[in-house]
């Protein structure tokens, strides 16, 4: 359940990057049963049972845009699933969204503990900047201030602070809730999806034009990517999200639908993808892989 699109539009992309992801994860994992057993099956458990790879989908389309060759990227596409997945295993948490259902599976504080899943993503946040460390020692560098950058206190925990305090109409102290939620999405997912995309570039050597043009491309694609997700929460069934529904409008959430409205919502998501899609100008038919997808996100039920 859920590990996949299902929509009528394809992305080869999206299918080489599961493929390609899957292996490029299994090298990066330590074993299943390396000692200690019990947190490593649970790393294995939080990335191996589903997900949609669409971090890793950017990073790979971003690289082939730019004319790398897709080996010149799996310690990126790795890194970005697994800082993902990092911060879903702590977003699940009960002193977070409380979730009980991930990627169609139990979350991990609910099959082994909350001890134990914050430790799982203490490991995952970890191990996705070694696998950067693998990357070129020129590419490492700039690559490691991406991530770090787009992933800190400024980046996706910044973000989930945001998302935390605006709860329940709390946190806003005077401040828009448009304008306040327009900060949360940009950084709790905007930002790393932004990243995947700069890391793409910056592993398959393009210049700082073509990284500042995918960049740009990135962040519209991240702010459609939570304004959809926002949608879902409020009209997907579980058993095509892998998640539970209605939490958002449950908890009082600050969403693109509890401030704007749905279809304010859809209009927005489709706007974001058309100025994601005109970044993408320069590169020409090399860019086609992440039109694509772009395409798809939009029309996403998952
Ligand atoms: C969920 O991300 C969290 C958000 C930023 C909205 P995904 O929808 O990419 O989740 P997986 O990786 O497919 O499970
Ligand atoms: C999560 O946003 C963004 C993260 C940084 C994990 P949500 O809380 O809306 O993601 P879901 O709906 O639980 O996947
Ligand atoms: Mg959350
Ligand atoms: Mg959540
Ligand atoms: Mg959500």
């Amino acid at each position: 359940m859920c590990a996949t699109m299902t929509t009528t539009a394809p992305s080869p992309l999206l299918d080489d990057a599961v493929r390609l992801c899957q292996q490029a994860l299994i090298d990066a994992l330590p074993d299943e049963d390396a000692h200690p057993q019990r947190l490593h099956a649970a790393m294995h458990y939080s990335l191996m049972g589903g997900g949609k790879r669409v971090r890793p989908a950017l990073v790979l389309g971003a690289c082939r845009a730019v004319g790398g060759a897709d080996e010149a990227c799996l310690p990126a596409m790795a890194a970005v699933e697994i800082l993902h997945t990092y911060t879903l295993v702590h977003d699940d948490l009960p002193a977070m969204d409380d979730d009980d259902l991930r990627r169609g599976r139990a979350t991990v504080h609910k099959v082994w503990d909350e001890a134990t899943a914050i430790l799982v993503g203490d490991a995952l946040n970890t191990l996705a900047f070694a696998c950067l460390a693998q990357l070129p020692a020129t590419q490492a560098k700039a690559a490691v201030a991406v991530l770090a950058s787009a992933a800190g206190s400024e980046g996706v925990i910044g973000g989930q602070q945001d998302d935390l305090d605006a709860e329940g109409g709390r946190g806003l102290a005077g401040e828009d809730p448009a304008q306040l939620l327009q900060r949360i999405h940009a950084r709790k997912t905007a930002a790393l999806i932004r990243a995947s995309c700069q890391l793409g570039a910056i592993c398959g050597q393009g210049d700082g034009q073509q990284q500042a043009a995918l960049a740009d491309f990135g962040f519209h694609i991240g702010l459609a990517f939570q304004i959809i997700d926002d949608l879902l929460d409020q009209s997907a069934a579980v058993q095509e999200l892998g998640k539970t529904p209605g939490k958002d409008a449950q908890v009082g959430k600050l969403t693109w639908v509890s401030v704007h409205g749905l279809e304010a919502a859809q209009r927005a998501a489709s706007a974001h993808t058309e100025a994601a899609e005109a970044a993408l100008a320069p590169f020409g038919a090399a860019a086609d892989g992440l039109r694509a997808l772009a395409a798809l996100l939009l029309r996403r039920n998952s």
